[in-house]
């Protein structure tokens, strides 16, 4: 990723080379030691992701041209820093960009690289304070026919939809980029009896078998649960006696999803999230984003995520992928962002209908967007760690995978016009966050195959079981973490496990007990452990921990390892909707005009989400929020 902004002016001293701070250049410069004089070109490196590199071109003390590069900062997030850096330093002529929440290993990088090219000029970044205006910015008021709140994968999904309607679309964005929480989601998207499921093999019999056993043994009191559970049986008994294609089905995903959620969940809205998950895949491709790969993921009793892969055929990180995809589709259909815009208040006409939001700009103008419906698409508070414990106070001290936006300020500008709200106390902490940057590392690799040992170098459950299941047993292992096993021929496979090993997760060994000594775990007891897995992926049955979803044995050199522990991802409580997407009032009432979507909702997943069914949730419920805003909005 590279962006550069063209200098005005350029200038011509004497020759010069300089190397300083990690900063190398050669360049031009007047021979004055103050900024006035300095005129040149100067770069500067640091590590974000991977190596940032900033060159500034000095004209007589200004800067007036900055070039940025970062290949390897991440798609979606650190790449967009990288991409408007530029500009913010030139148009300003800053010595440092203003941290990017969410992005500040990316930001921090930049800032150093770019001090560290003024250093080679000899000047100091801190000279460099920018022409702030002096004019504070006014206020403005935008008309829109639909307001969306949050440009993550819900806001923009929304968006897109109601533009495909032909309405004017307005989003406001609290952050300096799209994304939110999505932009962070690495699994994929469940869908049900897609073609792409048709390419697999066989099922196995033991998940679905499996999962209609603990429908009978741990929810026979549960109508919803024993009525799909009777339905699923029907359809399995049919397929098992006429196997053609792929075995899933509609109310097998609703199965899953219920269970995982304990029967806490709206049957509604996890009927309406199940039988348009497909539909959700075909239109996604139809915008240009495609989901190939099929695999395994917690809870699910057979494989339904979707996951995109790059062009050598290997699996990457959902939210990076599709994240610049919508931002681009809603480009294209002329939807306005207005980033650093935090709205605060629904505007409501006096029959208590939304119309409209106001925001606090940058500056800390006001921002009036005046509309005929609004669109919540805000998020969870799965950043807001006081919000987090006030609702849940167990969870006390964990920490977050969440983007920094994710504070529920959807939820609570809501509520104050009477909104109900759902299932709050319910959150997800997942089981697979590193130990030592909080950052998510994906449930995908216990689907392809990795497993989780403890501090003693044993397994210690179905790593590929629901999230609280996994998390509470990590919980109670020695110390409350776990290490993630991979082998060399799951890196080949997936560049996210690649970039995993590039942010230094990773520990590595080429035996198993190389491997242990790296953990700081018995050797001898690791390398059982490992002996004894792989021969259980022969057998296909893991009579220890009854984990049914199986791919290659772990036996490719060298080996890795991840110390991972578990921390709070998902908020499953929010806005109380119905099935069009309308939030309702406390007393059960339609508030005219007002729609959410994705975590900012309560209901779809119950007391604990499937991996999958986020993307899956944000897809669904957004294209419904922009259609049903638009009919409502004629
Ligand atoms: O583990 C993960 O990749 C998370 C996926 C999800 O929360 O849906």
């Amino acid at each position: 990723m590279k962006k550069r902004i063209a200098a005005l002016v350029l200038a011509a001293a004497m020759v010069f080379s300089l190397a300083a701070c990690g900063g190398k250049s050669e360049s031009t410069a007047a021979s004055s030691s103050s900024s006035a004089g300095v005129s040149g070109e100067f770069t500067g490196t640091a590590n974000g992701m991977g190596e940032v590199t900033v060159t500034v071109t000095l004209t007589d003390g200004v800067i007036t041209d900055c070039v940025v590069e970062g290949p390897d900062e991440t798609e979606g997030i650190g790449s967009v820093v990288v991409a408007n850096a530029p500009e913010e330093v030139v148009s300003a002529n800053k010595g440092s960009i203003d941290v990017v929440s969410g992005a500040t290993i990316t930001s921090n990088a930049v800032n150093e690289a770019l001090a560290a090219a003024l250093t080679a000029a000899g000047l100091d970044a801190a000279d460099f304070v920018g022409n702030a205006s002096e004019e504070t910015a006014e206020d403005t008021t935008v008309e829109a026919d639909i307001v969306v709140v949050g440009a993550g994968g819900a806001g923009m999904t929304a968006a897109i939809s109601a533009a495909k309607e032909g309405k004017s679309v307005v989003i406001v964005e609290s952050q300096s980029m799209v994304g939110g929480n999505s932009v962070r989601a690495t699994g994929g998207l469940n869908a049900t009896h897609t073609p792409a499921q048709d390419e697999n093999e066989f099922n196995e019999a033991a998940g679905v078998e499996k999962t209609l056993a603990t429908a009978a043994e741990s929810y026979a009191d549960d109508e919803t649960i024993t009525a799909l559970a009777a339905t699923v049986a029907e359809q399995w008994a049919e397929y098992q006696a006429n196997p053609v294609g792929y075995f899933d089905s509609v109310e097998l995903m609703e199965l899953d999803t219920m269970i995982g959620g304990k029967g806490v969940n709206n049957p509604e809205l996890v009927e309406v999230l199940c039988s348009n998950s497909a539909d959700a895949i075909e239109w996604l491709a139809s915008i240009g984003i495609d989901m190939p790969s099929v695999s395994s993921f917690g809870g699910a009793s057979v494989k339904r995520i979707h996951r995109p892969l790059n062009d050598e055929g290997k699996v990457v990180s959902v939210g990076s992928y599709m994240i610049p995809l919508l931002e681009k589709n809603c480009e294209e259909a002329g939807v306005e962002i207005l980033f650093n815009t935090t709205a605060n208040e629904i505007l409501t006409d006096d029959n208590g209908a939304a119309v409209g939001v106001v925001a606090t700009g940058k500056s800390g103008e006001t921002v009036t967007v005046n509309a005929k419906a609004v669109v919540l698409a805000t998020g969870g508070f799965g950043a807001n760690l006081e919000k987090v414990v006030e609702y849940k106070p167990d969870l006390a001290g964990f920490m977050t995978t969440n983007a920094a936006g994710a504070q529920g300020q959807g939820i609570d500008m809501a509520v104050a016009i009477g909104a109900g709200t759902v299932d709050m106390d319910q959150i997800q902490i997942h089981p697979t966050v590193e130990a030592n940057t909080a950052a998510l590392i994906t449930e995908g690799l216990r689907g392809d195959g990795a497993i989780l040992v403890n501090a003693e170098g044993n397994r210690f459950t179905d790593e590929v079981g629901t999230r609280d299941v996994v998390s509470a047993a990590e919980i109670a292992q020695t110390g409350s973490y776990s290490w993630l096993i991979i082998d060399q021929a799951m890196v080949d496979a997936s560049s996210v496990i690649q970039g995993y090993i590039k942010n230094g997760y990773t520990v590595t060994g080429e035996t198993y007990e190389a491997l242990a000594e790296a953990m700081g775990v018995d050797a001898t007891a690791f390398a059982a452990t490992m002996e004894k897995w792989n021969a259980c992926v022969e057998a296909g049955k893991d009579e220890e921990f009854g984990r049914t979803s199986f791919a290659n044995p772990l036996n490719t050199a060298p080996y890795y390892a991840i110390k991972v522990t578990a921390g709070v991802h998902h908020t499953m409580g929010g806005l109380t909707i119905n099935a069009n997407t309308e939030v309702l009032a406390e007393d059960g009432s339609v508030i005219p005009g007002l729609y959410a979507a994705g975590e900012v909702t309560g209901g779809v997943h119950g007391a604990n989400r499937l991996g999958g069914n986020a993307v899956a949730d944000f897809t669904v419920f957004g294209r419904i929020a922009g259609q049903q805003a638009s009919a409502y909005v004629g």
